[in-house]
């Protein structure tokens, strides 16, 4: 909570003889509500006070002169603690979530700023597997919560459309051909003829020189080799577009490695004019041994250019097009070193924005292998991998079982079942701190009790309800006295908090701190809740007390906004009912 700090801070200004923006940076958030709203450490006076921090703390209780909106101040051992008047408090937060409504949790600290985002970025000729939904929706959750802070966003879908594998899948196609098999999708045959081609190309090394020679005739434009390649490129956005729908994420750019095709030539000149490019047994590397890292690969021994050259020229088109002030590069853990050689031969290069270019590292995906109980990541060799089609469109099918045994008069069922079943995909990957690894349980992720999309749905589908039962206008004629007892005063702080935690997430580019804390918000409203079925006087909607009905209406809209607002920024849809 930020509210009232400087009036806070205003009343400290005359006893310690500071100015109140100093006296503002010293004000601290206590980490327990009975210690009121802030709290000031005296420590750092008690050198010059020449006193222990417990005396200064309670000479200064003294001293403080308390005026609204500060209802009370007390010295609690070293700390000087504030609290805020309730009544203005609630009246403050709640009238002001109700007036924001989707806007709030927005801030402007990031106008003028420009971020480019790079994400999801799957590779063509291969079907979306389960984890591209770490960078799709990590990527996906940036680009909101920046967004909500009034950064500028470009966001771009670094498609993965060129190299020597689609020489091999052209070489593949021509020696195999395409059986065409009824009732087999295109992306399906064309993910097994991949799959044949890179086999194939690892025992026959006539086949892999085939393929080298596909590349090469596709990167000097060859209309056949172009041709294939347009198609399977075609096929395999089709499948992915399908995805995307269900997660509801677009791009404004699908730019893939291909597109930077025509200035590559131009990349490698420029390494060469700042004397950057050393030969290596034939190729072409920027050597980065003075920085502790192997040397970057720009053109092979048979002059054909790799990923990380296409990652050069990338970088470059996005500064200059674009000209960005962060990039961003939502990829897993696994490229670290490509990155930093990456950003480090951009350096070298005399690119020196280059430095606010960020790799944005997670983790893996686990799953529990049925046999050993163990939890291992799949893999595509093995044939374990899900696809990311499969596992949604599997938790879609639980959820609507769910619906079936739960609540079978839901009058869109199938819409709810799809918008529970993603949002338990989502959240669970959105929950824990991005570097960590995601553990995917098909049970948990769905479980109404655990710290699931579900459980976050339920909260806001609970609050829609009693709010459609109230036929209120929520923040009507309220009086904010009535909201006195200790769940209300903290949900209330708890959603003052909001903005802050938004900020924070922006800051620190982790969508989990905002999953964190609705998680906490939830939390707090289902006790608050809880203990309304136990004690009629806690009840939000009692006929006996119109206005405490009143004021509890309005915390539960506000209550509702920033359920739906923070679930929003993550990507997991609100449904009203469930
Ligand atoms: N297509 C790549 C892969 O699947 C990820 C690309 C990430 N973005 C980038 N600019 N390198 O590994």
């Amino acid at each position: 909570m930020e509210l009232y700090k400087e009036a806070v801070a205003q009343c400290l200004v005359a006893p310690l003889g500071e100015p109140v923006e100093k006296v503002m940076t010293m004000l601290r958030l206590p980490p327990e509500p009975e210690m009121g709203d802030y709290a000031f450490p005296c420590f750092p006076l008690a050198k010059t006070w020449k006193q222990a921090p417990q005396q200064i703390a309670s000479r200064l209780a003294e001293e403080v002169v308390v005026q609204t909106p500060i209802a009370s101040v007390q010295a609690n051992g070293p700390y000087l603690n504030f609290t805020i008047a309730d009544d203005i408090l609630s009246q403050e937060v709640i009238s002001g979530i109700l007036a924001a409504g989707d806007d709030y949790g927005c801030g402007d600290e990031g106008h003028g700023h420009k971020v480019v985002i790079d994400y999801s970025a799957p590779n063509i000729a291969k079907e979306l597997l389960f984890h591209h939904i770490r960078s799709t929706m990590i990527g996906h959750a940036l680009i909101q919560i920046l967004r909500a802070r009034s950064y500028t966003v470009v966001s771009d879908n670094h498609l993965g459309d060129w190299g020597t594998p689609f020489g091999l899948l052209i070489a593949a196609y021509d020696r195999f051909g395409w059986d065409d098999q009824a009732g087999v999708e295109d992306i399906v045959q064309l993910n097994a003829l991949y799959v044949r081609a890179s086999a194939e190309a690892k025992t026959d090394p006539s086949f892999a020189q085939e393929g080298r020679q596909w590349f090469q005739r596709l990167e000097a434009g060859d209309p056949d080799a172009r041709a294939r390649w347009q198609w399977f490129v075609e096929v395999s956005l089709a499948e992915f577009q399908k995805v995307y729908d269900l997660l509801g994420v677009s791009f404004d750019y699908m730019l893939g490695e291909s597109d930077y095709e025509p200035y590559l030539d131009d990349t490698v000149s420029l390494l060469e004019a700042k004397q950057v490019l050393s030969e290596s047994e034939g190729a072409l590397v920027v050597d980065l041994e003075a920085y502790d890292m192997p040397p970057f690969l720009v053109k092979k021994q048979d002059g054909t250019t790799l990923y990380g050259t296409r990652d050069l020229s990338t970088a470059l088109y996005r500064h200059r097009e674009w000209q960005f002030d962060t990039c961003l590069y939502v990829v897993d853990m696994g490229q670290s070193l490509h990155f930093k050689q990456l950003f480090q031969a951009l350096k070298l290069a005399g690119q020196t924005w280059a430095a606010s270019c960020h790799h944005i590292p997670f983790g893996l995906v686990l799953q529990k292998d049925a046999e050993t109980g163990k939890w291992t990541k799949g893999s595509t060799r093995r044939g374990n991998a899900s696809l990311l089609k499969t596992v949604l469109e599997d938790a879609i099918a639980m959820a609507r079982q769910k619906i079936a045994e739960s609540n079978p008069d839901l009058p869109n069922p199938d819409d709810v079942a799809r918008q529970v079943g993603v949002g338990a995909v989502v959240f669970n990957d959105l929950r824990h701190r991005r570097v960590r690894d995601v553990k995917f349980d098909r049970e948990a992720i769905l479980n109404p009790h655990g710290e699931t999309g579900p459980y976050m749905q339920y909260a806001h589908a609970r609050c829609a309800s009693v709010l459609a039962a109230a036929g209120l206008t929520p923040g009507e004629g309220v009086d904010y006295t009535q909201l006195r007892e200790p769940e209300e005063r903290a949900l209330i702080r708890k959603l003052a908090a909001y903005p802050s935690v938004v900020a924070e997430a922006a800051r620190e580019w982790e969508p989990s701190i905002i999953a964190q804390y609705l998680l906490d918000v939830a939390a707090e409203f289902n006790r608050y809740w809880a203990r309304g079925n136990k004690d009629h006087t806690l009840r939000i909607l009692r006929q006996d007390e119109p206005a405490s009905t009143a004021a509890r209406v309005a915390l539960t809209a506000a209550l509702r906004v920033v359920l739906r607002n923070g679930l929003h920024l993550l990507g997991v849809p609100t449904p009203d009912a469930m």
